[in-house]
């Protein structure tokens, strides 16, 4: 059976994205790092719907952690073969006007380095076996500047020029790196940071009219995942409705 890390997977997104993977017939790692109660339960409705699942603590953000947690999958299920990294490390809707330096340094730090300590784990097994999936969660605002997402933008635009350095350098080997950019999704970090009367807003813009939901992300990140993916490499996937 493939085997599919996920960071970030304890709620949200993260969570969609491992009941859909196990469904699919994944060996599912949920990575999380503070909600064990939560990763418990995702865990838990895998492996209730005859899935196999286990849940790993571990900050992505701290390299010794990350390599650690690589290793324990490894010697557990002999690799792995999807690494989707969607943990979301904390961020401020601001204004240029009242933005700190740390504000937008600590985002891109974490962002980058969580990025980099994960990719920098999985990628020698998959090299070694010839054959890996690597898929990266990005956000809208990393194209088009959104008012107030001047952190998460630039921080996700960075990422995105990452993953396709990251592509370009893995695709003799057989590895695909690909990110998928959510619009704003309902019941997701960003709906909890952004006003109800700007969220109604959001999704009026959008051509579909509603916000994405988390299965909508999961079904392209399980195409990307795929076997079936595997000449499609160094892309940006917007799940948004036809939202540019
Ligand atoms: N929500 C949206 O509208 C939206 C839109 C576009 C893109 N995205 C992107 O989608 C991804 C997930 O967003 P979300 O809204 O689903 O986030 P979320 O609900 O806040 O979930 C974040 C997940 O990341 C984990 N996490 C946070 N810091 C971590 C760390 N240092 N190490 C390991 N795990 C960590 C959390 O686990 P713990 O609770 O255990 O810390 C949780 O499982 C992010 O990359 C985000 O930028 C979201």
């Amino acid at each position: 059976m493939p085997v599919a890390l996920i960071t970030g997977a304890s709620r949200g997104i993260g969570a969609a994205i491992a009941m859909k993977l196990a469904g699919q017939g994944y060996r599912v790692v949920v990575n999380h790092r503070d909600s064990a109660q939560q990763a418990d339960e995702v865990v838990a409705a895998i492996v209730a719907a005859g899935g196999q699942a286990i849940a790993t603590q571990t900050d992505v953000t701290r390299a010794d952690d990350v390599a650690n947690m690589v290793n324990e999958v490894n010697q557990r299920w002999g690799g792995i073969d999807v690494l989707m990294h969607t943990a979301l490390t904390p961020y401020v809707i601001t204004s240029f006007a009242e933005l700190t330096w740390e504000q937008l340094g600590g985002k891109l730090d974490t962002e980058m380095h969580a990025a980099f300590l994960v990719t920098k784990a999985v990628v020698p097994g998959m090299i070694a076996r010839g054959y890996g999936r690597l898929i990266y969660m990005s956000a809208l605002p990393s194209r088009r500047a959104r008012e107030g997402m001047i952190t998460l933008g630039t921080s996700k635009a960075a990422l995105d020029q990452f993953v396709k350095y990251v592509a370009l350098e893995l695709a003799p080997h057989g590895i695909t790196a690909n990110l998928v950019a959510p619009t704003t999704v309902e019941g997701g970090t960003a709906t909890r940071l952004i006003p109800p009367e700007r969220l109604q807003a959001i999704a009026a813009g959008i051509p579909m009219k509603r916000l994405a939901r988390s299965s909508d992300v999961a079904d392209t990140v399980a195409f990307l995942a795929s076997e079936g993916s595997g000449f499609t490499s160094g892309h940006y996937i917007p799940v948004s409705g036809g939202l540019e």
